[in-house]
This record gives structure tokens, C-alpha cells and sequence, in this order.
């Protein structure tokens, strides 16, 4: 799948993948057979036309697969394997992917820190919304799957294991959430069903999720979520009529530079509202997680400043109540493996929780179309019909 122009996805054929990088061998990398491969909402901020997005770019950063070819470094995976692949690329040499920072590797992108497949400003690595794709450092990046038949069996939720679930329980835990823990979690989109699902799994009383979408917030709803329509009455006065109290101890931002504004707002781009919604919300000495995404540059931007990733947020509310913010790429490494456990053991139903749709790569720019409309779903590509077969 080819990001193409604003609005314009297209299927394009490309090479096949070779274990080679910037004209020298990758010894280290691994060729895989994509098994699962999803569309995510920071796709859609490309197709949108609202980032840097260059025509051409092969989509793609959630990825599942099959090793086929392993280079002559790898010493702990084997072709037959089948793996989650984190949406961020980790060189695991450098100080930021020792101290755990796997979002913000300094050795695999010129340009910033930070790098994943198929992403504008990242690196350039060819996404794996595909039929094949080359996974570098493959020993430190790559989690393998205990036992292939269980792992097939339950493919639907392991897809989510590279970014979306340890994405939305990386907000929550950066959020402070733990046992009795009541939170606002603002957007229902796929990052904000797994980050409630992720509230439930760590202990929290009251989930309350928030959208302006009936079907998303329906979708919040069916898993033991309370529920705020944005463009009804203020947030606040919405959770105080659901705990009793208009404040909650922990908020995420599941929603980014795009948000909309809330109430008469709600039908217009209000980048700083999810944001200062939270300084509102969230009780003196909680912390707000910001898994939603926030961009250095943005074409589409409301005005000048917000074309630079400048918006107006109230920061002197956020000082004025001790709260700690959490930004960035999750470093998907700190919570997959756990969040696999959690799986296997039927602790959590993450794919239930985002629902989950299998499609074919010929139907994939169908998915993206729905998505954008809101569709209450996580469009699953399937390139090789293995996914169909197992479920
Ligand atoms: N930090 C990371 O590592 C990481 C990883 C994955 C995704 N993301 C980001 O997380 C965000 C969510 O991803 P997604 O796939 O769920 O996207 P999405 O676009 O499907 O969901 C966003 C939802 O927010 C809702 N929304 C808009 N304004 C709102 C407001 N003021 N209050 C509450 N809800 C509002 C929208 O209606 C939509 O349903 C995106 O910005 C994405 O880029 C970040
Ligand atoms: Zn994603
Ligand atoms: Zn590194």
C-alpha cells in the first residue's frame, strides 16, 4: 500500500526485500512473510495530506510475520518463526535503546531520533502494509511467538501487539493508572479502546471514554466503559454526573493534533482541546499520558502556528496542579512480551475490545476509506489469507 497524494491510497508493486542497507549488507535483519499488517490512525494523519508525507511512501508500521531469511548475525530467531515486530526500529546499541527507550533510538534515522516503518520523518524504512518486509536488528527488535498453531489461533489480538495495545497501556501506565484508579480516556478510536481495555487490566474502577462518534463510543460501551459525547455537554460536568465529582486521577490523550472541539466545537479542528480538556479533568497531582500524536509540521495546520506544531495550550493550569505530562512514540518493547502473556492466558480480548476486521490487501484502501468515516473498527490486512484461514 502506497501513500500516493492527500486522500489516495493505491496497491503498487515493489521489490522484494533484501537483507541490505544503505548499500552494505544487513547481517542482522531478518526478511519476513507478512501474516498480519494494520492500518492505524497515524496512517490516516498521511492520507490526510496533514504531515510531510512524501508521494510514493510504502505504508505500514504494524507488523506480524513469518521469518523466511535470516541474515548471518541473527543468532536467536529461526526461519519458521512467527513474531511481532514493534512499530519502532531499535538498534539496541545506543544509550537510548539501553536505558529502554526503544521510541527514540539514535542510530536508525539521520534525521531525529525516532525511527518506524513506513512513517513520514522516520527514517525512510519500507513499510510493511505488504507482502514481504525487512526487519533489521532482528534479535533485539523482534518478540517470538511461543507456539505457532496457539499463536495463528490467536492472531486477531496479536496483531495488536505491535503498537496499538502496548501503545494505549503505555498511556495508561504513564497516566498513573493502577487498582481503583478512575481515568478519562479521550478518543474511541482503535489507541483509545485499547488504552480503556488497558485501564481494566491494570485495576481501574471507572473508565470513562470520550468521542464524538455514537458507533465508537457504542463500541466503548460494549466493554464495561462509561461514555462522554464531546459535542454535548462540557466533559466535566459529563464525568461528574457519572462519579460525582467533575475530576478523575488519571487522563490520556488517545487522540492528537487533530482533535476537534467540544461542544458547538465539535464540528471543527481544535488542535490544543484535548489537551487542555485534561488540565481541566484531571485532579491536582494526577498525570495526563499523550499517546495521541503531535507534529513538528503540518500543512493542513488551523493557522501559522499550529502548521509548526505550535498550539495554545494553557500550560499554567497543568503547573498550577503538579501534573505530569508523558509524551512521545510508546517504546513498544517495555510491554509486549507482558501484554503477549496476557493474551495467550485470556486475561484481556484486546481484539473483541478494538474489534478487529480482517481484509485483504486488494480491500485496503476500501479500510482506509472507512476508517477515516470513523468506522468503529481495526482493519487487519491480510496479504497472504493466512489470517482468514486461522480465524
Ligand atoms: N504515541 C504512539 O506511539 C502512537 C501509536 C499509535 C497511534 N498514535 C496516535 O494516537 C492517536 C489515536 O490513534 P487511533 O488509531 O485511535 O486514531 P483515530 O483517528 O481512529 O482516533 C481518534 C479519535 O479521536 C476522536 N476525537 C477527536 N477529537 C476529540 C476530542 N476532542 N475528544 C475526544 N475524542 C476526540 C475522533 O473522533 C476519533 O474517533 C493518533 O493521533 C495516532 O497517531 C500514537
Ligand atoms: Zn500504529
Ligand atoms: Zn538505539
Amino acid at each position: 500500500m502506497v501513500y500516493i497524494e492527500p486522500g489516495k491510497v493505491e496497491l503498487r508493486s515493489i521489490d522484494f526485500p533484501v537483507l541490505a542497507l544503505g548499500g552494505r549488507r544487513c547481517d542482522h535483519g531478518v526478511v519476513l512473510k507478512v501474516v498480519s499488517t494494520n492500518i492505524c490512525g497515524s496512517d490516516q494523519h498521511m492520507v490526510r495530506g496533514r504531515t510531510t508525507a512524501p508521494s510514493g511512501l510504502v505504508l505500514g508500521h504494524e507488523i506480524t510475520g513469518e521469518v523466511i531469511e535470516a541474515g548471518r548475525d541473527v543468532e536467536f530467531l529461526k526461519v519458521g518463526d512467527l513474531v511481532s515486530v514493534p512499530f519502532n526500529i531499535a538498534c539496541g546499541r545506543c544509550r537510548n535503546c539501553k536505558e529502554g527507550k526503544t521510541g527514540i533510538c539514535l542510530n536508525v534515522n539521520a534525521a531525529r531520533p525516532g525511527a518506524a516503518y513506513g512513517y513520514v520523518d522516520m527514517g525512510g524504512w519500507i513499510g510493511g502494509q505488504a507482502e514481504y518486509v525487512m526487519v533489521p536488528y532482528a534479535d533485539f527488535n523482534l518478540l517470538r511467538f511461543p507456539d505457532r498453531d496457539q499463536a495463528l489461533a490467536k492472531i486477531k489480538d496479536l496483531t495488536c501487539l505491535s503498537d496499538i495495545f502496548p501503545t494505549g497501556f503505555h498511556g495508561a501506565v504513564t497516566a498513573g493508572v493502577g487498582p481503583g484508579s478512575v481515568v478519562y480516556v479521550a478518543g474511541a478510536g482503535p489507541v483509545g479502546l485499547a488504552c480503556a481495555a488497558s485501564c481494566h487490566l491494570l485495576g481501574a474502577a471507572v473508565v470513562i471514554v470520550g468521542d464524538r462518534i455514537p458507533e465508537r463510543l457504542a463500541q466503548a460501551a460494549s466493554f464495561g466503559c462509561e461514555t462522554v459525547d464531546i459535542a454535548k455537554a462540557p466533559v466535566a460536568d459529563q464525568i461528574e454526573a457519572i462519579v460525582g465529582t467533575p475530576e478523575v486521577d488519571s487522563a490520556v490523550d488517545c487522540v492528537g493534533f487533530e482533535a476537534r472541539g467540544h461542544g458547538h466545537d465539535a464540528n471543527h479542528e481544535v488542535p490544543a482541546a484535548v489537551l487542555n480538556s485534561l488540565m481541566e479533568v484531571t485532579r491536582a497531582g494526577g498525570a495526563i499520558g499523550i499517546p495521541g500524536l503531535y507534529v513538528t509540521g503540518d500543512p493542513g495546520g488551523i493557522d501559522e502556528a499550529a502548521k509548526l506544531g505550535n498550539l495554545s495550550i494553557r500550560i499554567g493550569l497543568g503547573w498550577a496542579k503538579s501534573h505530569a505530562f508523558v509524551t512521545g512514540q510508546c517504546p513498544v518493547m517495555r510491554y509486549h512480551r507482558q501484554l503477549m502473556m496476557a493474551i495467550l492466558h485470556d486475561k484481556v480480548q484486546i481484539a473483541k475490545a478494538v474489534n478487529v476486521e480482517v481484509i485483504t490487501l486488494d480491500e485496503a484502501a476500501r479500510g482506509y476509506r472507512d476508517f477515516d468515516k470513523g468506522a468503529a473498527k481495526k482493519f487487519v490486512l491480510d496479504p497472504h489469507g493466512l489470517v482468514g484461514v486461522a480465524s
